[in-house]
């Protein structure tokens, strides 16, 4: 939707899947922007989910390509990014919240450039709350437009109006931009964008747009010169990452194909974020096992343990569809770790329904689980559906399915007591007693006693002695 000197964001569009046509499109900086940060400094804050993060890393590179330099104090950066998250009220309520705190700043230093991007942008109302209530917002920018972040400042320097950008519908893939990546030896890897499922309680394939893989070339190359730079780990990224080629050629090679030839790369670890759990085939679980880079963890959201319930979220799968592809993870890899995300009180779930997710959750073995109270997002289906049950009723539930999933943690810890694990060291642990850690290949968090900081981005083996709900501690064994 066009309107003056802004493009503004429509549900409706986002909605269509069109057949367009995927356009690889190369990073490519016009000249006259080439210097719109020169001397000046930047802050991005950073919400949601690894998505966000790899975008961030992207804006970060095309912002200092032209110019800016990261600042220490958001507040006294000359362009404060908040890259948002849309997939659940309370992390819209987080933005609002650093809005009113900028305010007062933007008061003072008027010259301060303050962009707002990511999935909110892309709703309607979110984006016209910004408009109208954060008159002093001074760029809204979506998904798809981040490339043109040069332009938009530019224009908002240049005009010194309020420049809005938000493409609704896109088939666009980006390559080659610039990225500043916040670690030296893990990575993230976007191997696809979008989403198609529609899981009727869900914004994101609203605010993300269709489902789009990136050539495996170019993510191959991107894993090889990781490798050279040092880098031990990748993250692939995607909302169903499983889905990854059928949009490409004839849809022949697959997320499992891609797994067999990045483990040919030399990288030493590969995980990866989120499968669904239809889409999991046979050739991708079989490369846990095959594959010595491939994790022995996945993360496998379930959402719901009741047919019903798993019908009206849109999932396309039953419980004992989903358990059968559990099985035959353990029975590929008997040790494999299994994680999930579930939604407690999803419109018209009762607590018989409920407690089949709880149930679930013991015959899953899930060793970790997001959780979180259904929130309603609006032009999706599920807000449109009855939802009698209190939220004061769904929060009793979750603290219930919460003791469950917390049991799961500590069994996960405990089973490796006695044994030896790889870990790839992060740094010094919080609780600050000497003790530094890093995950495991079963991505569980371990700590160990030592001061070598030297340790840090390296894989090292730890002996397990005690399993904590959240962590695991051991001893380096010195091989
Ligand atoms: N309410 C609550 N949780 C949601 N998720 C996605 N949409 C919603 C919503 N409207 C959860 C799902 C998903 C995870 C990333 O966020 O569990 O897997
Ligand atoms: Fe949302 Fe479902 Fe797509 Fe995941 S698979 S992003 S939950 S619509």
């Amino acid at each position: 939707m066009k309107n003056n000197n802004m493009v503004l964001p429509s549900l409706k569009d986002a909605r269509m899947r069109r057949n367009l046509n995927i356009e690889f499109v190369k990073y490519k900086l016009e000249d006259k922007y080439s210097n719109v940060g020169k001397g000046k400094t930047y802050y991005i804050y950073t919400y949601g989910c690894q998505g966000n993060e790899a975008d961030s890393e992207i804006m970060a590179g095309i912002l200092e390509g032209v110019g800016y330099t990261k600042a220490k104090d958001p507040l006294e950066s000359d362009l404060v990014l908040l890259n948002t998250c849309a997939v659940r009220e309370n992390a819209e309520q987080r933005i609002w919240g650093v809005l009113g705190q900028l305010k007062g700043r933007k008061r003072e230093h008027p010259e301060m450039l303050i962009g707002i991007c990511g999935c909110m942008p892309q709703e309607e109302k979110a984006t016209n709350k910004i408009i109208n209530s954060y008159e002093f917002v001074d760029i809204i920018f979506g998904t798809h437009n981040r490339h043109n972040l040069p332009k938009l400042i530019y224009e908002a320097y240049e005009t010194n109006k309020k420049v809005v950008e938000v493409i609704s519908n896109e088939g666009m893939i980006l390559e080659g931009a610039p990225k500043v990546r916040e670690s030296t030896y893990k990575a993230w890897v976007t191997i696809m964008y979008g989403c198609d499922e529609f899981c009727t309680y869900c914004i994101v394939p609203y605010t993300r747009g269709k489902e789009r893989s990136r050539k495996k070339e170019e993510i191959i190359n991107e894993v090889k010169e990781l490798v050279s730079k040092g880098y031990k780990e990748i993250t692939l990224l995607g909302q169903n990452v499983n889905a990854y080629g059928k949009d490409l050629d004839d849809g022949s090679y697959t997320f499992g194909d891609l797994l067999y030839d990045l483990d040919k790369t030399g990288i030493e670890r590969i995980g990866y974020t989120s499968p669904h759990p239809r889409d999991m085939d046979l050739k991708a679980m079989e490369a846990h096992r095959d594959c010595k880079s491939v994790l022995k963890h996945v993360h496998f959201p379930v959402q719901s343990g009741n047919d019903r319930v798993l019908k009206i979220m849109n999932r396309k799968y039953t419980r004992e569809e989903y358990l059968a592809k559990i099985r035959k993870l353990h029975e590929l890899v008997p040790d494999i770790s299994i994680t999930t995300d579930i939604i407690v009180g999803f419109p018209g779930e009762t607590y018989e329904e409920f407690k089949d997710t709880v149930t679930l959750c013991d015959e899953a073995g899930f060793e970790g689980a997001f959780t979180f109270i259904y929130s309603p997002r609006e032009g999706t289906p599920a807000a449109r559906m009855e939802d009698p049950i209190s939220l004061e009723e769904k929060h009793k539930w979750f603290d219930e399915l919460v003791e469950h999933t917390n049991q799961g943690y500590l069994n996960g810890h405990m089973k490796f007591i006695g044994k030896v694990v790889s870990v790839l060291v992060d740094g010094e642990s919080k609780s600050g007693d000497g003790m530094m850690c890093g995950y495991s290949e079963h991505y569980k968090l371990t700590h160990f006693k030592s001061d070598d900081k030297s340790l840090v981005g390296k894989i090292v083996k730890v002996k397990i002695k005690e399993a904590k709900t959240w962590f695991m501690i051991g001893d380096l064994v010195n091989e």
